[in-house]
């Protein structure tokens, strides 16, 4: 004891001075309006540049393809996650039942408060990653944050991933398991007409295709879906909040227009590990035929996003540089809603629907989108827009006051239909 104490100043001292050596390599200052308060500020110069070094620049000049980019940022994340809260390694909980079941054969996990009553109802949570990554252990922080909030039965699904698994695999493993908690609700004391169907970035495309799809099969109600800074398109990789990153966030470890292209197009089956060429045409839109334009532009009008959250003296629009292997292979896909929720024309009979959007997103506009079109369809919509928001801010919901304030609203909203439904 008496060593260790007495050590630990000249340790303290040289940890700092290593910290210092570090942040004054890495550091670069966030934009103007990037979370509020001291303290949010305060951590994302601390975490952004974490993700930077652990993943994003090793990723970046390490890796030859985008394979390797994928496998190396699928471990980085994972042990991070892990790190950063260890207590979820353990699989016990003072107030919570927790569970690791198959539901028609799809991996889920299952979260039961104790002393619940699971006749309040449940929410069925779909995770993001760009359809390639992520997993119930990585959410599971938040998962558990959320059940306790909630005081529900909350169902987290690990839905296959692609490349491994393309379109439309996850969706299918989505849909199965939400049919198997429905048809065996009674086993959960689970009333089915209550159950929410919740996602976030890739998660809520799933999310809103599923909704939209569940809509006409009979014996299905659900109570309402939850869309976290969707993804809902992959036509438009212009919009306002695409550029937005240009000119505010290139090199951060952020949500890219990059990686996502990348990740749509594996999510559709193309092989961009060998043909990155297909996935760079999409930056500029060369990767969308005059027959899909014709078919699905006027349910993409970005024009009508609010002038209240326009930004400032954005980079032109760029000229779409042409790909015809990426038109081709891409042409069935961009005009099926199931692949991109966003070009669904029928939005009647959707259920109440809270959608969460982030100014600092290149995912904002089709978000705002999808909310505004849903309410001229008469969906009940409840638009939350999040003016010093982020992509993924949810998932550090420990270290922001900020997520954890969007973490509260979402609850009351659920908990809100729940009790009135
Ligand atoms: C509530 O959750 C527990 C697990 O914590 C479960 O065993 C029990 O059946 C649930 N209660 C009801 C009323 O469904
Ligand atoms: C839209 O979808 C609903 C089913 O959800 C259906 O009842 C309605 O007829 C559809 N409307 C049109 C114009 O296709």
């Amino acid at each position: 004891m008496q060593k260790a104490s007495g050590n630990q100043p000249s340790k303290l001292l040289i940890g700092v001075t290593i910290w210092f050596i570090i942040t004054s390599f890495v550091h670069r200052p966030l934009p103007k309006g990037f979370t509020d308060g001291v303290m949010d500020r305060f951590s994302m110069h601390l975490i952004e540049p974490i993700l930077r070094i652990t993943y994003y620049w090793p990723a970046e000049y390490l890796c030859p393809n985008a394979g390797c980019r994928l496998t190396l940022t699928r471990a980085v994340l994972s042990t991070l996650s892990k790190v950063i809260d260890p207590r979820n390694l353990f699989d016990r909980h003072p107030t919570m039942q927790l569970s690791t079941e198959y539901f028609d054969g799809v991996r889920v996990r299952v979260y039961q408060p104790k002393g619940n009553k699971t006749s309040d109802g449940a929410v069925v949570f779909i995770h993001g990653g760009g359809f390639v990554m992520g997993s119930t252990e990585i959410y599971e922080g938040l998962m558990r944050r959320m059940t306790k909030m909630l005081n529900m039965m909350v169902v987290s699904i690990d839905y296959r991933l692609a490349p491994e698994a393309t379109y439309p695999g996850g969706l299918h493993d989505v849909e199965r398991a939400l049919t198997y908690l429905i048809n065996n609700a009674a086993v959960f004391g689970l009333d089915p007409t209550k159950i929410v169907l919740m996602g976030d970035s890739a998660g809520g495309n799933l999310v809103a295709a599923v909704t939209q799809r569940m809509r006409t099969v009979k014996g299905v109600d659900l109570a309402g879906q939850v869309l976290l800074y969707p993804l809902l398109q992959f036509h438009n990789l212009q919009t306002e909040s695409f550029r937005h990153y240009y000119r505010d966030f290139m090199g951060f470890a952020l949500v890219d227009p990059y990686s996502l292209a990348f990740y749509y197009m594996w999510y559709a089956g193309i092989d961009v590990n060998k043909h990155p060429e297909l996935a760079l045409s999409a930056i500029s839109n060369g990767h969308v035929s005059p027959k899909v334009h014709d078919a699905v532009d006027d349910l993409l009008d970005f024009t009508s996003i609010p002038s209240s959250l326009q930004h400032d003296n954005l980079p032109a629009i760029l000229e779409p540089k042409e790909n015809s292997k990426a038109i081709k292979l891409l042409e069935q896909r961009l005009m099926d809603p199931s692949f991109a929720p966003l070009i669904q024309r029928n939005l009647t009979d959707l259920p109440p629907s809270f959608v969460m959007t982030c100014q600092f997103d290149i995912l904002r506009d089709e978000g705002v989108l999808y909310a505004k079109r849903m309410r001229e369809a008469g969906v009940p919509v409840e638009w939350k827009h999040y003016d010093h928001g982020f992509h993924a801010m949810l998932n550090f919901h420990n270290e922001l006051f900020i997520a954890q304030e969007a973490l509260s609203d979402i609850v009351s909203w659920v908990k809100r239909l729940l009790e009135t439904s």
